[in-house]
């Protein structure tokens, strides 16, 4: 595994362009199975989930070509719906496959999902949908077994869970009847993959809202699809600027899709001006307090982006408190920002921090957005500091290290 080398205290300056989306791309590589023909993505990003994702598509017997962000997915020729462990046990999104597979061959039998270690992360909201749509799904032995044709019907979720919303909507693409799930998740990823399943010649209304309507087609055919930019990349980077300094451009920006994040850092006093698709933030130091700070889902505060604002609080003066409210395991990065001299103090859900002067340290990433938060600490903090695990970090970043460093930050890699 290689190491990140971060020399902190450098301001940022330049412009950073947002790729396209790893939440969004995800499921609609999973989707990309009920077509009957090829379907040409763009502006999909070159992350480590997705080259786990597509190896997945190729097992299941599809055809699949990737050249830098374009990709091309046949599924003509798929036969399986059997996924075996290897990469599908390596991530959660493979969850997605459950619907895929289901409305595609009205059977799947997949691993338990993998991912980041956020907690339990169970998988009952899905079964029970699944469930209550006619299809009999059972897990055992770390295998999740799925079989009956969904049928058109009223679902509604106990909680607005992404994946769950995801694996409902693409099982009923193809189903009998009309299915209504209430409850649905808002987030952005949600409207991208329904209108890549519209593309494809679904019938898909209330995409974005807490009620989504889906009326059953007998197929779906191909399409071409560009993925939307990915909001929490372009979080990180607004708490990058907040953590080092500076000012930097952002480009391919959704203003509604940032909000939420760009006013918490507003309310610490940086600068953050939006045009079109860009936002221009300006941050001097030192920062204010943030306040509190809790995680919801959209358009709140997005618990993807919960970790980099610790980071960001752990380097200004005040205190600030974060409570996190949709994971119970996602302040893994607590005891790395203690040894960088923050003083954290963690209580359930809540976690007070009062940042000081960061020094830089021996660092060890946990999970994807953990170590994207390692990172934007050690830019605050003074001093050298080595971050451990760099692998989490590729499965949703392109490349953090050069990204950064193209606008002034001093990272290097190493073993
Ligand atoms: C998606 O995960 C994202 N991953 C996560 O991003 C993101 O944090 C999360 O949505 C919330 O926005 C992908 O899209 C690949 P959930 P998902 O189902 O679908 C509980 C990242 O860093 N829950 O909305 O797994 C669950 O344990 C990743 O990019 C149940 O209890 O999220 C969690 O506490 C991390 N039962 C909460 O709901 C279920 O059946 C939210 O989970 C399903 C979920």
């Amino acid at each position: 595994m290689e190491d990140y080398i971060v020399s902190g205290g450098y301001p940022l300056c330049g412009r950073l362009s947002v790729y396209g989306a790893k939440n969004a791309v995800l499921p609609v590589l999973a989707g990309s199975i009920l077509g009957s023909d090829a379907v040409f993505l763009k502006n999909c990003p070159r992350l480590s989930d997705v080259s786990y994702t597509l190896e997945i598509l190729r097992r299941l017997g599809c055809r699949v070509a990737a050249e830098g962000g374009e990709v091309m997915i046949n599924p003509a020729s798929a036969s399986s719906w059997r996924l075996d462990a290897g990469p599908a046990g390596e991530m959660r999104s493979s969850v997605n496959f459950l619907g895929a597979l289901v409305g595609r061959y009205g059977r799947a039998e997949l691993p338990m999902p993998g991912g980041c270690r956020l907690g339990s992360r169970p998988i009952d909201l899905h079964v029970r949908a699944f469930r209550e749509m006619g299809v009999n799904v059972e897990v055992s032995g770390g295998v999740i077994r799925a079989e009956g044709r969904p049928r058109g019907t009223d679902v509604r979720l106990d909680f607005p869970s992404v994946g769950a919303t995801e694996n409902v909507i693409l099982a009923a693409v193809m189903s009998k009847g009309i299915t209504t799930l209430s409850n649905a998740a808002r987030e952005p990823e949600i409207a991208d993959l329904c209108g890549f399943l519209t593309a494809m010649g679904a019938k898909i209304r209330g995409a974005g809202t807490g009620t989504i309507r889906v009326e059953g087609v007998p197929s779906l055919g191909g399409c071409e699809y560009e993925i939307m930019p990915d909001r929490i990349v372009a979080g990180t980077y607004m708490c990058a600027a907040a953590a080092a300094g500076g000012e930097i451009e952002i480009e391919n920006v959704i203003r509604p899709h940032v909000e939420a994040v760009a006013d918490v850092l507003v309310r610490c006093g940086a600068d953050i001006a939006f045009a079109d698709d860009r936002a221009l933030v300006r941050v001097r130091h030192p920062l204010r307090s943030a306040g509190v700070v809790r995680t919801e889902v959209y358009p709140g505060f997005p618990t993807d982006c919960q970790s980099q604002l610790m980071a960001v609080m752990a380097c200004g003066r005040e205190k600030g408190v974060i409570v996190e409210n949709i994971f119970e395991n996602r302040f893994r990065i607590v005891p790395e920002l203690r040894r960088m001299g923050a003083e954290i103090r963690v209580n359930g859900p809540k976690a007070e921090v009062r940042g000081g002067a960061l020094r830089g340290a021996e660092l060890f990433a946990g999970d994807l957005r953990g170590g994207a938060a390692l990172v934007i600490a050690a830019l605050g903090a003074r001093g050298e500091s080595r971050i451990h695990g760099v692998d989490y970090i590729a499965r949703g970043y392109q490349d953090l290290a050069g990204e950064l460093s193209s606008v002034g930050a001093r990272i290097s890699v190493g073993k």
